[in-house]
């Protein structure tokens, strides 16, 4: 089908800065669809023209509708960055559609800021919560973020303080490459209050305070950063237990019987696109799981509250499914494993002789393999240095055929 869709980007200078080809598409559009302020570029000539509504989803079937005619959507920057392009080109095929990118954000605030794009972190706390930047921090690094709104710069800073980076520069650019554009300097710590404009891109360049532990996106986190009860992965086992389950970008993990979350958190923390459920009967257990899901840079983290399997159904399909409490429970393993793809991986870690004895019989009917994992860590007796035991733990993994 030949294209009847055009995608094209537009920036703060308006029309003045389309390409001859995005002038014409627009020219010859006979919907005209974006937002207010896309609109508002657009001098009205009585062609029909569309706001997009809220949830922006609403729209698509008015424009699928129109599949055939001539349709322009107006889009911030490059529609295919974090755009409403991105979003289209899920039920319209690449070649219905013509995509004219402008500048995006990233591009403009590199420019302003004087950084090679390919050697910082970038990121999109737009639509997601201000904490999905703390996998980005660590000394040096250099942060571009897209932003909610006007408020996201005063959340950033605060977070900023709380993750031990207090010293670190912070530059904020409101309406890049229009006549309002402004830029504001300063440090976390001092961060005004109030709001920025609320069409702003943040810069971060981040300055760890002296004693500041930097965390790695690499499993293996320490123990003590997480709140827990003692129910806990330790870290040789949980960066083995990693290991196995293998994320891979955008890919699901249910974490069953999450206890303080540290799977699930490690998951997605290895990847911005990574999902990830913890499942949990303990009430309190699920507060805390939230908490370190919030303050470790994994605030998507879905957090169930019940018994598996039960609690299972009607969540989306995983890709790995790691299993670190409730075995034992009646038809968990084979619920588990059926709602796992071809390629799939499942864990299990018991500490019990009742848990060995069930991930012995799915090792028997399952194949994988089994593991145990005995760790020592050395410690202080008296003047000496002596091992102390931590539980064995026995694994049991397998990739379903
Ligand atoms: C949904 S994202 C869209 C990004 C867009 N596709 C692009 O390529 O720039 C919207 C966010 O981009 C940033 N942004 C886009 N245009 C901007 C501009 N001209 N000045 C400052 N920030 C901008 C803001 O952080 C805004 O909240």
């Amino acid at each position: 089908m030949t294209a009847w869709l055009s995608v094209i980007g537009i920036g703060e200078d308006g029309l003045d800065g389309l390409s001859s080809a995005a002038r014409t598409l627009l020219g010859q559009a006979e919907l005209i669809i974006g937002g207010e302020r896309h609109l508002a570029m657009v001098p009205d000539d009585g062609r029909e023209r569309l706001c997009w509504p809220r949830p922006l989803k609403a729209a698509i079937p008015e424009i699928l509708a129109r599949r055939g005619r001539r349709v322009a959507v107006l889009a911030t920057g490059d529609p295919m960055c974090y755009g409403v392009g991105a979003r289209l080109s899920r039920v319209v095929s690449a070649d219905e559609m013509t995509i004219i990118p402008a500048l995006s954000a990233f591009s403009l605030a590199a420019a302003r800021m004087a950084w090679s794009l390919p050697d910082i972190e970038t990121v999109t706390l737009h639509g997601r919560p201000a904490e999905m930047i703390i996998p980005c921090l660590y000394p040096g690094a250099r942060i571009l973020a897209l932003t909610a709104d006007g408020g996201t710069p005063g959340t950033v800073a605060r977070i900023l303080c709380e993750q031990g980076y207090p010293d670190s520069r912070m530059s904020v650019v409101e309406q890049m490459g229009g006549p309002a554009e402004r830029r504001i300097d300063g440090i976390a710590r001092d961060w005004p209050d109030g709001r920025a404009a609320e069409l702003n891109t943040l810069a971060v360049e981040c300055i760890a305070a002296p004693g500041t532990v930097a965390h790695p996106r690499l499993p293996g986190l320490p123990d003590d950063v997480f709140l827990h009860d003692g129910q806990l992965t330790k870290r040789e086992v949980r960066a083995a237990t990693l290991a196995l389950l293998a994320p891979l970008p955008a890919q699901r993990l249910w974490d069953v019987g999450a206890g303080a979350g540290s799977i699930a958190i490690e998951w997605l923390r290895s990847h911005p696109n990574n999902k990830a459920v913890a499942i949990e009967r303990a009430p309190e257990r699920c507060a805390l799981i939230a908490r370190n899901a919030a303050a470790l840079g994994a605030p998507l983290l879905e957090v169930v509250e019940g018994s598996a399997p039960q609690a299972l159904a009607g969540l989306g399909a995983p890709d790995a499914v790691f299993i670190g409490g409730g075995i034992g429970a009646e038809g968990l393993v084979d619920t588990c494993w059926r709602a796992l793809p071809p390629g799939g991986r499942l864990v299990a870690n018991v500490v019990t002789v009742e848990g060995e004895k069930t991930v012995f019989e799915c090792h028997q009917r399952l194949g994988g393999s089994l593991t145990r994992i005995a760790v020592c860590r050395g410690e202080a007796v008296g003047p000496y240095t002596g091992w102390k035991p931590l539980m064995p733990v026995t694994q049991w993994a397998a990739v379903k055929p």
